[in-house]
């Protein structure tokens, strides 16, 4: 056994946690889409197709705000194709994935399915074959009451009124030579400010994200952001951020050591910000949205075998262990520790496709990634708390020395709730924790859920969808402002106080 002290106070605010930070992400890619969240005809559809099993889990996890349609995808895309009468839209090769898309679901469908899973949109326009035209008219479609030829095509669809999506990407993965229309810092950050003016002109409300690096390893990381934002800075509220992770050579320390990569990934983009701030002289903040993230790699070996052409086709379906949801808990305690300025964050993606959600034509099941995701959002609203921790370590070869123990806490001033999110890395040994609450005395604890397994490698599916689930924890004990409890080795925790 190991032990450590945690220091929380209710005056070590970070700022208050935009829920957005608890975003998701749906593409046209794999069976995310086709066979996820819209699956005409299946019984377990309504008339408009949308899977009611998956809807209500993404109403129990409360998902704020859903990224679409892509991704590499949007990068190739026609929006125009996905509008008007079913069978009329045409079926294309699409060479972001290389499947055949249909058209079926498209810029309206997802407005409604919106709707109906009670989140927001954050729309992706394409700014690889296309551009500023083409973001002009499809703001035109959404957002426009009536009386031009593109919100009255809406109203001829059945839309009388606008879709008002407020968050816009400006293109995706601007820097990667996968894109389609992949583009150097300075043709993205001309293209990007041009079409962000235009789009401001058309609508003053909408924020806009400029496309940051696609991962911190990309060769012209970081001065990318940095010249993106030369170009962009007065147009942009956001700079985007896309982060995948791996356990390829099968070493769980290493692989939970990886939020620390996420660390370092956000300290640098903030830096890279603020040196364009002082030398803009602006007053202005830029903030994040770390709009890709998650853990990402099981399904490449199957994904090679995968054929050309096809419509909806089994990609890119990652079948999450239990490890995977230790390293997405850490995951989301670090991106809490910068919630004063990620502001909007998605796991990517959403369904079926490295998702939390997994459907077949019978029903769903939850991954073991969509507990910490569901813990997350349903308890970290409100102010984010740092801890001032005092953990057991270990040494790691890239990183240095890894905390066994990480935390964020979060005040919720209104309900009078304060939330622990607690992950133990420690292989072996559990650790009795002592926290001081300064200023919580009389809080109480009203739930502390644990999720551990002895089996890292345990998953879940159809057949056993709970082999890896949360359970209660019985060990935590308060008295005034000290808080005690002991955290199971390799374990993801979530406790709850309230007054
Ligand atoms: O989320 C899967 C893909 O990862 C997205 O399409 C792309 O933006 C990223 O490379």
């Amino acid at each position: 056994m190991k032990s450590a002290s945690i220091t929380i106070d209710h005056k070590f605010t970070i700022g208050e946690i935009d829920k957005r930070i608890y975003g998701s992400f749906i593409e046209h890619i794999g069976r995310c889409i086709y066979g996820g969240v819209y699956d005409p005809g299946n019984k377990l559809s309504d008339e408009r197709g949308f899977r009611k099993d998956v809807l209500s889990l993404i109403k129990e996890i409360d998902v704020p705000i859903v990224r679409y349609p892509g991704g590499n995808f949007v990068s190739g895309y026609n929006w125009e194709d996905g509008i008007g009468p079913k069978d009329k839209r045409p079926i294309k090769p699409e060479l972001a994935w290389f499947a055949l898309e249909t058209n079926q679901f498209g810029l309206d469908e997802f407005s409604d399915w919106v709707k109906a899973a009670n989140t927001e949109a954050m729309m992706a326009i394409n700014l690889g074959s296309r551009g500023v035209e083409e973001a002009k008219n499809i703001l035109e479609y959404c957002n426009f009451k009536e009386g031009t030829y593109w919100s009255d095509l809406r109203i001829k669809n059945g839309y009388k009124n606008p879709h008002d999506i407020k968050v816009w990407c400006l293109g995706n993965e601007m820097d990667g030579p996968w894109q389609i229309g992949h583009k150097t810092a300075q043709e993205y950050g001309r293209l990007a400010c041009e079409t962000a003016k235009v789009m401001k002109w058309l609508d003053p409300s909408i924020e806009l994200v400029a496309c940051g690096s696609s991962n911190p390893h990309m060769p012209t990381y970081p001065a990318w952001e940095a010249e993106v934002l030369e170009h962009t800075w007065d147009h942009v509220e956001y700079i985007s951020m896309h982060q995948y992770f791996g356990n390829d050579e099968n070493n769980i320390q290493n692989f939970l050591a990886k939020a620390i990569v996420m660390e370092n990934y956000i300290k640098t983009v903030i830096a890279v910000c603020d040196y364009i701030k002082a030398k803009k002289r602006s007053k202005k903040i830029m903030y994040l949205s770390f709009d890709e993230w998650n853990v990402w790699y099981h399904s490449f070996p199957e994904n090679k075998e995968l054929l050309h052409w096809q419509k909806g086709p089994k990609f890119n379906e990652d079948i999450y262990n239990f490890e995977d949801a230790l390293l997405v808990g850490l995951l989301l305690i670090t991106m809490l520790r910068y919630s004063d300025r990620i502001k909007m964050a998605c796991l990517a993606q959403l369904v079926n496709v490295i998702a939390p959600i997994m459907t077949s034509t019978e029903g769903v099941y939850k991954q073991p990634i969509y507990y910490p995701y569901l813990h997350a959002s349903k308890y970290g609203r409100g102010t984010a708390l740092n801890c001032v921790i005092e953990s057991p370590v270990y040494e790691n070869k890239n990183i240095g020395l890894v905390n066994c123990l990480d935390s964020i806490a979060v005040h919720n001033k209104e309900e009078e709730i304060l939330t622990i999110f607690a992950v133990n890395r420690d292989i072996n040994d559990s650790i009795d924790t002592s926290f001081t609450l300064g200023g919580f005395s009389g809080f109480k604890i009203v739930e502390h859920i644990v999720m551990t397994n002895e089996d890292l490698k345990a998953v879940n599916d159809m057949e056993n969808p709970d082999r890896v689930k949360p359970v209660q924890g019985t060990n935590a004990k308060v008295d005034g402002e000290k808080l005690t409890v002991q955290f199971p080795n390799l374990s993801w925790n979530v406790i709850r106080l309230a007054k």
